[in-house]
């Protein structure tokens, strides 16, 4: 098999991302994993709402009171990952966390629709024990209403559609580009 070029392969990871982004509602799950206060790793999902290329910055929304807000208040870095099934790649990303509750995030506020702002906010708390399942109540807040913005610092491309192959890339060394057995 020719080897592809590095560059290829870092814009396939940007196309993979934009893709994401851009689907039906449904496809636009990513898993992103944060370390707690305790160190343990603590994977969930979340909506891949934007992609800036530009300056390689994904977007989610959160819950203030999350879990994940409080670990990556304490720890900026967490890992995205990603699997697209059509072409076989695996994308592992290192980012670091930037919540925003500033104008930014006041302005997104605007466009969740009434239904979907129920995510944000409720009593008690998102994570606290409560007695029974429907023993809590959702607030719709506004000021419980996170943006998180993850700088992505590392790709780890993994290629499982003929002969394997993985490369990494990193932003401190300009995204160049290194093989990685796999
Ligand atoms: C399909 C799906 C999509 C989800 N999307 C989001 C999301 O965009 N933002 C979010 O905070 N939680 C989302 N969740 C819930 C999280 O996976 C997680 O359960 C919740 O945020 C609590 O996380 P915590 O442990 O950080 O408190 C989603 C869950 C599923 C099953």
């Amino acid at each position: 098999m020719t080897p592809p070029a590095f560059t290829e392969l870092l814009n396939h990871s940007w196309d993979i991302l934009t893709e994401i982004a851009t689907a039906k509602t449904a496809l636009r799950i990513i898993t992103i994993a944060t370390v707690d206060r305790d160190n343990q790793p603590q994977a969930c999902l979340v909506v891949l709402r934007a992609v800036d290329r530009h300056h390689q910055v994904l977007e989610f929304h959160t819950d203030a009171d999350s879990l994940k807000c409080q670990s990556l208040t304490n720890n900026r870095k967490a890992q995205i990952l990603i699997w697209q099934e059509m072409t076989a790649v695996q994308l592992r990303l290192s980012v670091e966390v930037s919540l925003r509750q500033d104008a930014k995030a006041a302005k997104l506020w605007q466009k969740v629709p009434s239904p979907s702002q129920i995510a944000y906010g409720k009593q008690p708390p998102t994570g606290l024990a409560i007695d029974g399942p429907f023993d809590y109540k959702t607030l719709s807040s506004e000021g419980k209403f996170v943006v998180a913005e993850c700088l992505v610092t590392k790709i780890d491309y993994l290629s499982l559609k003929k002969d394997h192959f993985r490369a990494k890339f990193e932003k401190q060394s300009g995204w160049s580009g290194k093989w990685i057995s796999p």
